[in-house]
């Protein structure tokens, strides 16, 4: 990993259970966290918990909200299968065309990319805010013991804690995506539950030190992708960039596709 330029606000770690499984996850967020870590809950901004068996992410003020990754609860009683033919992220991204690989370079909390990768997909998911990314890989430990979803994981799904305009401007050529999906900011999340609203307050909180820079990613996106690169959008906002050459709307948020066909020059 390289040296990570983010900044993140000191971070507690509780243990609120004694499983075996904890006693993992912790070795885990040490190593990972170590320089972020404090000692005292009175000199931090967040806290770490590991409850339950997974590690959640709660605010320090007391407050009780609290986030953690689950992947596997949504797909409890479902058959892995692919979107319909109307989702707009499918047709942003192109999902046809089974197999094609996708660098989600904003990974957050994998939403996307671990949908991404049940559609069939080989996503390689980046995230460089080391919180963030400890409870993404949380999430996936916790999915990996589902055989079905650890089928797709395994083989289809890999996370990397980097800068993704860094990891971008030093991909080999033969490692170039087919697509790179962008979803720079967690939006408001307007007419969502209360519950959702206030974990995107907490995420926010956590990376407001940390703003995106949504236009280095794009042109390092647009340099790399073989293909096509889609931003995430609210449905009405201003396009990171103009022209955008296809735009697909859902009811919250549009898709903005950037075809890249000139990097295909010559393969
Ligand atoms: C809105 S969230 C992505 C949400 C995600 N699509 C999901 O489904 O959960 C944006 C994430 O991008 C990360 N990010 C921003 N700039 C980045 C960069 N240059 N490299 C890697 N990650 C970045 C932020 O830390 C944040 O976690």
């Amino acid at each position: 990993m390289r040296p990570n330029p983010v900044c993140v606000s000191k971070v507690a770690l509780l243990v609120d259970d004694d499983s075996v499984e904890s006693h993992a996850v912790l070795a885990e967020v040490k190593r990972d966290l170590a320089s972020l870590l404090v000692s005292d809950v009175e000199n931090c901004s967040f806290v770490l918990a590991i409850q339950d068996g997974h590690l959640e992410l709660r605010a320090a003020s007391g407050t009780r909200n609290a986030i953690h990754v689950d992947f596997v609860t949504p797909m409890m009683g479902q058959k892995l299968s692919g979107p319909s033919r109307k989702e707009p992220m499918a047709r942003a991204i192109a999902f046809e065309r089974v197999g094609r690989s996708v660098i989600d370079a904003t990974a957050g909390l994998g939403g996307d990319a671990f949908r991404m990768a049940t559609w069939g997909c080989e996503v390689t998911a980046i995230e460089r805010n080391p919180v963030v990314a400890a409870m993404l890989a949380d999430g996936v430990r916790r999915a990996m013991a589902v055989p079905q979803l650890a089928d797709v994981l395994d083989e289809r799904f890999r996370l990397v804690t980097d800068d993704a305009v860094a990891f971008l401007r030093t991909l080999a050529d033969g490692d170039r995506p087919d697509v790179v999906y962008l979803d720079p900011m967690f939006a408001e999340a307007t007419g969502k539950s209360a519950a959702v609203r206030k974990e995107m307050t907490l995420l926010r909180a956590l990376l407001a030190d940390d703003p995106t820079d949504e236009r280095a990613l794009l042109a390092a996106a647009r340099d790399v992708a073989m293909d096509r690169v889609v931003v995430k959008r609210m449905r009405h906002a201003a396009a990171l960039a103009e022209p955008v050459d296809v735009a697909y709307r859902g009811s919250v948020v549009r898709y903005d596709v950037y075809f890249c066909h000139q990097n295909n020059v010559g393969e």
